[in-house]
């Protein structure tokens, strides 16, 4: 089974970040987060700045070779949204195409899908 990983955006900032007076973006917090939930389990995390939905923060994207891509956005920095996303990350890692049923889906990720790709072809043929 192709690996599934877990982008996180990590320069995200929700509306009110600055009025927080963090250092830390949200992104980088949800990062670090995701980043120890998955420690042992059959995902991999990494960070990109800038999944162009800063709109919608905090994004992390869903992704393995010749599956079902997705972004999901509006979480908030915490340790129920890191443990959802890596629950729901699983979950597409066992999935042949990708797809995880709904009844499957972790309470923490439920609304917060914004796009579904398709898998590339495996051939430009
Ligand atoms: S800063 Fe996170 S999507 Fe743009």
């Amino acid at each position: 089974m192709p690996t599934t990983w877990i982008t996180v955006c990590d320069t995200c900032k929700g509306e009110d970040w600055a009025a927080r007076g963090l250092e830390e973006t949200d992104g980088e917090r949800l990062a670090g987060l995701v980043e120890a939930a998955a420690q042992g389990r059959a995902v991999r995390v990494r960070r990109t700045s800038c999944l162009m939905g800063c709109d919608h923060a905090c994004n992390v994207a869903i992704q393995a070779q010749g599956k079902l891509a997705y972004t999901l956005g509006r979480f908030e920095p915490g340790p129920e949204s890191a443990e959802g996303i890596v629950a729901y990350a699983e979950r597409h890692a066992e999935s042949e195409t990708g797809q995880v049923p709904y009844r499957d889906w972790p309470q923490a990720v439920k609304g917060h899908f914004i796009t579904r790709h398709p898998p590339l072809p495996e051939s430009d043929a």
